[in-house]
Parts: structure tokens; sequence; C-alpha cells
């Protein structure tokens, strides 16, 4: 260990497991999801497709509800007033009374990881 190691070790700030760091590669399916949370604390959805990855923070753009995935409908649906936003059409609004779709999360593949970008 180098004497910064050391130093940052005595201090407890060595390194930890990247925080950009989703889901290991191997731990999400083609066609599951992976629910995880952003740095604020934002509750988002990871999606694997046969194509790759994305991302949505879930927390509906209407007033705040937390949307869910119902994977028969392939929708994310508030329970508070019922908008649903398709997550494979960029989160865009499916039905109100939400107007924005969901913020997406960019996410890339990273040695062997899902991770943020
Ligand atoms: S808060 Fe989600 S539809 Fe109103």
């Amino acid at each position: 260990m180098t004497l910064a190691g050391i130093a940052a070790s005595l201090m407890g700030t060595t390194a930890q497991a990247s925080p950009n760091r989703i889901v290991r590669l191997n731990k999400i399916k083609v066609g599951a999801t992976f629910p995880f949370q952003l740095a604020n604390g934002a509750p988002a959805l990871l999606f694997r497709t046969k194509t790759g990855f994305f991302a949505y923070q879930t927390i509906c753009t209407h007033q705040g509800g937390l949307t869910k995935y119902f994977s028969a409908k392939k929708l994310l649906i508030c329970p508070i007033h019922n908008a649903s936003f398709n997550p494979f059409k960029k989160g865009a609004v499916v039905t109100g009374p939400a107007t924005n779709p969901l913020p997406t999360v960019k996410v890339a593949v990273k040695s062997g990881w899902v991770v943020l970008i």
C-alpha cells in the first residue's frame, strides 16, 4: 500500500465500490428490470432488453407519485391519478394527467457492471 493509501485508510477514505455501479451485468437478465436509487435518493428502474439497457427515475411527473412497472402492460403506472408511461418510448406519457415523460437516467456497461454515466 502506498503512503497515500495508508493515509487514506487511516482517515477512513479508502476507495469503496464505485457509487456509479448499479448492478452486475450477469445479475440482470434480458427482459428483466432492476430497481435502484439515485445519489439524491430518488427511485429509479433499470431495464434490460435484447438491445441494451435504459433507466428512468420513477417519480411521476404529475405530482410526484411513485410509479410501478407492470410488465404485462409494459407500462409504468402511477397509483395516484393513474398516469402511465411507456419505458420503451423514452418514458413518454401514454395516459395523463401527467404531461411530461419520466426523466431518463443515463446508464452504460463498464467492466461487467451497469453503471450510471
Ligand atoms: S401523481 Fe402521478 S398521476 Fe398524479
